[in-house]
């Protein structure tokens, strides 16, 4: 195992019916600015209940940013931070999935680029953007009510923005974004399309194998918690999708898409975000959810470096699909991890999620543009090694162009 320091501050409040705990959460003399997305949150009733428990908290200072888009917008983001420093607001709180928080983090740190008036310089906040806001030194304090398991962005310190003109979704980091507490109430989810649900199932599986899926550094403790969320998720991807209103269900997928990216299971581990690296710019030049960029290349990721994940992608087919060479005497290693590979894409499927880009309309035109957009984004030394260059992700983006199963 790797030397590592762990920190995660975040308080969980996790339950029905804990969004009234807000008012003992939220300060009582905090400017509030509720930030929140394209409408969900309105249809669904949530933030009603979100202003009902901060009134109950005698919070008169309450104020409203909505129309956070997915994949949430650099020029959105800017123009909540002005309406911050219009209105003085001292506490954010983020009503949504990873979108509304990740944009809200953001929010949270660019707000301090002003000068002399009250607008945040467009140039700095895109500077800071392009150094992963590693520059920042100040925060406003954020709280966070989830209302769709997937990305782990409410007990983390990252998010990624995206910059339609620019063809540019970048993520950034800082120790001061950790949410204050994160309210997880698992009956939120139940009102999601099966679209958003299943995306999240598999963003969360997708977090889990790039902390895990690399070369053996004997963690056990992080090995076993990630194939443990791994075999979870299989499970209830199934379950969810065969019984939608099964709150347990619910419960289970929530508590494990956040564990899936609140640092725990990386700390001291090797990690690979290459498909994640090149799914933002899937996204950014086509609009496809984050989730599915994953699907469509996470098989190809682990065909294309099959040889330098040999070790992790045979303990994978063991400890989670429970396929071995050792008691299956027809399978070869190859063969084993092959067969590994056909079952991670056969759940994929499972959840109606893409597994190549001609799933999602997309021909060989579009990877000449996608490693352009990577060289641009300087994301040429990708994986455990640093060792995925721009020739590795082409051969990764071929090998997606079509199922191989
Ligand atoms: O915008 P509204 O109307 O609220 O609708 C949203 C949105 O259309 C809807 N939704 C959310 N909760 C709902 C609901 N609809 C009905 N009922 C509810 N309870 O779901 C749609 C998707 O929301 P979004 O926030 O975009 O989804 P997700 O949580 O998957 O977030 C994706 C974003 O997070 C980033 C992604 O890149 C992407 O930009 N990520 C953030 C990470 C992090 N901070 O650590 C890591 C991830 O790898 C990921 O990159
Ligand atoms: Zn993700």
């Amino acid at each position: 195992m790797k030397n590592f320091q762990y920190y995660n501050p975040v308080r969980i409040v996790f339950g029905e019916g804990q969004i009234k705990k807000l008012s003992d959460l939220v300060p009582k003399e905090a400017k509030v600015l509720i930030t929140y997305g394209g409408g969900s949150a309105e249809r669904t009733g949530t933030l009603d209940e979100v202003k009902t428990a901060l009134a109950a908290n005698g919070n008169r200072s309450v104020f409203e940013f909505g129309g956070i888009e997915p994949n949430p917008e650099f020029t959105t983001l800017l123009k909540a931070a002005d309406m911050v420093n219009k209105h003085g607001i001292d506490f954010l709180l983020a009503v949504g999935g990873g979108s509304v928080i990740d944009g809200s983090k953001f929010v949270a740190l660019v707000s301090s680029l002003t000068e002399d008036d009250s607008t945040v310089l467009r140039d700095k906040a895109w500077d800071a953007l392009l150094s992963g806001c590693s520059t920042i030194d100040t925060a406003i304090d954020l709280g966070v009510v989830l209302t769709i398991p997937a990305t782990g962005s409410e007990m983390n310190n990252g998010g990624v923005v995206n910059h339609s003109e620019r063809q540019a979704k970048l993520p950034f980091r800082s120790p001061l974004t950790f949410p204050k507490f994160s309210i997880l109430d698992p009956t939120k989810t139940l009102t999601l399309p099966k679209r958003q649900v299943m995306n999240g199932v598999a963003d969360a599986f997708v977090h889990v194998i790039e902390q895990y899926l690399t070369y053996p550094v004997n963690a056990k403790v992080q090995d076993a918690f990630a194939e443990s969320l791994l075999k979870i998720l299989v499970e209830e991807g199934a379950a969810v999708k065969a019984d939608p209103e099964n709150l347990e269900t619910r419960q289970n997928i929530m508590w494990s898409a956040t564990m899936a990216l609140n640092g725990l299971i990386g700390a001291g581990v090797p990690q690979d975000w290459t498909t994640h690296m090149i799914g933002h710019e899937l996204t950014s030049l086509h609009g496809i959810d984050h989730a599915r960029t994953l699907t469509i290349l996470l098989p190809s990721v682990m065909r294309e470096l099959k040889d330098s994940k040999k070790d992790k992608l045979l303990q994978y087919a063991r400890n989670v699909w429970a396929l071995d060479s050792k008691t299956d005497t027809k399978q070869d290693d190859d063969s084993i991890i092959e067969t590994a590979i056909v079952k991670t894409e056969n759940f994929f499927r499972s959840l109606g999620l893409p597994v190549s880009l001609a799933d999602a309309q997309l021909d060989e035109s579009a990877i000449d543009p996608i490693i352009k957009q990577l060289e641009a984004h300087n994301m040429v030394k990708l994986g455990e090694h640093g060792n995925n260059d721009l020739a590795v992700s082409r051969r990764i983006l071929e090998r997606s162009l079509t199922s191989a199963a």
